[in-house]
């Protein structure tokens, strides 16, 4: 089974409030026709759930936050979600649409309900889940990254690979001269903050992506924008992007 997550950067114009990147949807998930194995797939918030997030103040750490914050953020993934079955749709693939509220309760996974997903995978059907506000307890609610999800999923489903498809070629070691880190294991490599993003842009992908490969499992950072380089990921040929090893 391959587990992907579809970063919010290539699949919305993050620059942008609420724009969907919709050639970039087609042309991912026309690609993703390709796979021979079960596949589940995660996508992010990009310019709908981050631009909520940050207009009212939200973030990964479960706080008291605006009521209506929560459901206009969850509304707006609502949103993004449905472009992305759209697409699965009008190109014959059969998305099975799956809110993280199916599978997490607070903060905690549920074991069970996991094992399902992979389940509805190997009967035929693409699991689609994301990046959402969640209610937490007590008044208290929070953001779930889909990078998250992706580490939820992994440690549970065992995945044999793990691909985060971004906006760029993959992890770089100096972002100004985009020299590409083609493989590394175990340790975290120095990474800039990038400033707008409520769940930590690269620096929690990088985090979620280490904590798979520590658990075994292989990670791959893979440039969305060239899709075929998913298919080389997974088809073990000559590779272009960022390899956590397990
Ligand atoms: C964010 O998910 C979800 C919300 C803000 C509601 P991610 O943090 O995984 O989104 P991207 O991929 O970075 O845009």
């Amino acid at each position: 089974m391959i587990l992907i997550k579809l970063g919010g950067s290539v699949i919305t114009n993050k620059g942008k409030p609420l724009s969907p990147r919709r050639k970039s949807i087609d042309k991912i998930v026309r690609t993703l026709k390709k796979i021979n194995e079960p596949i589940v797939i995660v996508h992010g918030g990009g310019s709908y759930g981050h631009y909520w997030s940050i207009k009212y103040d939200m973030h990964a750490k479960p706080a008291k936050y605006s009521t209506h914050g929560v459901s206009v953020v969850k509304n707006s993934m609502i949103e993004l979600n449905k472009i992305i079955l759209d697409s699965f749709l009008k190109n014959k693939l059969n998305p099975y649409c799956l809110p993280p509220t199916d599978f997490i309760s607070g903060n905690k996974p549920i074991t069970k309900k996991i094992k399902m997903i992979e389940k509805i995978a190997r009967s035929g059907f693409i699991p689609v889940t994301y990046g959402d506000a969640l209610w937490y307890g007590q008044k208290k609610s929070f953001i779930l990254s889909g990078d998250r999800i992706m580490s939820v999923l992994a440690t549970i489903l065992k995945p044999r690979l793990s691909i985060f498809v971004i906006n760029v070629d993959g992890l770089y070691s100096n972002i100004k001269t985009k020299k590409l880190i083609r493989e590394l294991k175990g340790r975290k490599p120095l990474i800039s903050k990038s400033s707008k993003d409520v769940t930590g842009g690269m620096n929690r992908k990088v985090d979620e992506a280490i904590k798979i490969s520590k658990k075994d499992m292989n990670v791959f950072f893979v440039n969305g924008n060239k899709p075929e380089r998913i298919i080389d990921a997974i088809n073990r040929k000559k590779f272009h992007g960022t390899l956590f090893r397990g």
